[in-house]
């Protein structure tokens, strides 16, 4: 049996993109095949992509940590044949045969029924991006932030986890300042929520000071580096940021000043191993009460237009989040 992928193959010259059938017999075991019917481009897409050997190691390899759709086969019985189902991160898309396939096979430890409350499609616009934005806010709440801690920053803020994060923050009440190097954007993030909007440059002011004026109750932080400490500066007291990204740096130019006067907190968040409980708690809420109208979100992609996406999504163009449609 045979399906359709989107394919990286190492060359002599670096990695070159194709669509190719494939065999389903070539799949990883696993305990369950999946027709696949949507995937999710994520930046860490690009960097499998572009062959960042952090991400992907071995090659001809097809991409994507995002998959939903139809279990074909199963040996476990707890996901017959028929379920609908929704994998992100483990090792989906990194050595393990990714969503820009028509089919995966996973182990059933990677795999989550679809939460009542989305479509399979609603659960891709989110895709691991929609899912981190809300393992940020669920973390940060659960450190304390509350609508009465102040102001929200969400940095990166029309890329994936950070578009995903101003709409939820919005509906949760928040007031959200969302940070965008797109001045084009700003009626975007608008209409998101963001109810202020900053450069990336006002970001990088007084980066030489030990404290910035203290502004926000909390911090949704995609972007890294220095943009990541001066938001950590600029924190009320006892407020926490939440590090989940990097496309602006891993290097963070600290000081323990923040932490010694004003009691702030940087929160870690993994999506990628976070334990399926876990997931399956956090999908429910963006099933549940944290759901948002998500149309405006996605840019629909199929595999002939995922190349052009893949430039995109490297260097910070994308807006929003780039579905995948197989069907
Ligand atoms: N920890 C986890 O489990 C986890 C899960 C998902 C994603 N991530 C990470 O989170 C980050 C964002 O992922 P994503 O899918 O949202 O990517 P994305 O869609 O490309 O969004 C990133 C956004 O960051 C901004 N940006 C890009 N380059 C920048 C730079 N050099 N300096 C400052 N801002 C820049 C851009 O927004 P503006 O133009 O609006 O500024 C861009 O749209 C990535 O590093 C990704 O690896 C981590």
């Amino acid at each position: 049996m045979t399906f359709s992928a989107f394919q990286v193959t190492k060359t002599d010259d670096g990695f070159d993109r194709a669509i190719v059938d494939r065999e389903v017999s070539d799949l990883p075991e696993g305990d369950v095949l999946i027709d696949v019917q949507f995937s999710s481009l994520n930046f860490k897409d690009g960097l499998s992509a572009t062959g960042n050997p952090g991400v992907t190691r071995n090659f001809p390899h097809t991409p994507g940590i995002d998959a939903a759709g139809i279990v074909t086969e199963s040996t476990d019985s707890a996901i017959p044949t028929g379920t609908e189902v929704v994998v992100i991160g483990f090792d989906l898309g990194m050595n393990t045969s990714g969503g820009f396939g028509q089919k995966v096979r996973v182990p059933s430890g990677w795999v989550v029924p679809r939460p009542e409350g989305l479509t399979l499609h609603e659960s891709m616009i989110l895709g691991t991006a929609g899912f981190t934005a809300a393992e940020c806010i669920d973390k940060l709440e659960t450190q304390g932030m509350t609508t009465a801690s102040g102001p929200v920053l969400v940095t990166g803020a029309t890329g994936g986890v950070g578009s995903v994060a101003v709409k939820v923050l919005s509906h949760l009440g928040y007031e959200v300042a969302a940070v965008t190097g797109k001045p084009d954007k700003h009626e975007f993030l608008t209409s998101l929520g963001a109810n202020e909007i900053l450069s990336r440059e006002e970001m990088m002011e007084g980066g030489k000071r030990p404290l910035l004026a203290d502004r926000w109750g909390g911090v949704v932080d995609t972007v890294g580096g220095e943009m990541l400490f001066n938001a950590v500066k600029s924190l009320r007291y006892g407020c926490s940021l939440a590090a989940c990204g990097l496309v602006g740096g891993a290097d963070i130019p600290a000081t323990v000043f923040p932490f010694l006067l004003r009691h702030v907190n940087i929160l870690g968040i993994d999506s990628v191993e976070l334990p399926l409980a876990e997931k399956t708690r956090i999908w429910n809420r963006l099933a549940g009460e944290w759901k948002i109208d998500l149309s405006d979100l996605e840019e629909v992609l199929s595999l002939e237009s995922l190349s052009g996406a893949i430039d995109r999504i490297l260097v910070g163009q994308m807006v929003g989040r780039g579905v995948l449609h197989h069907n």
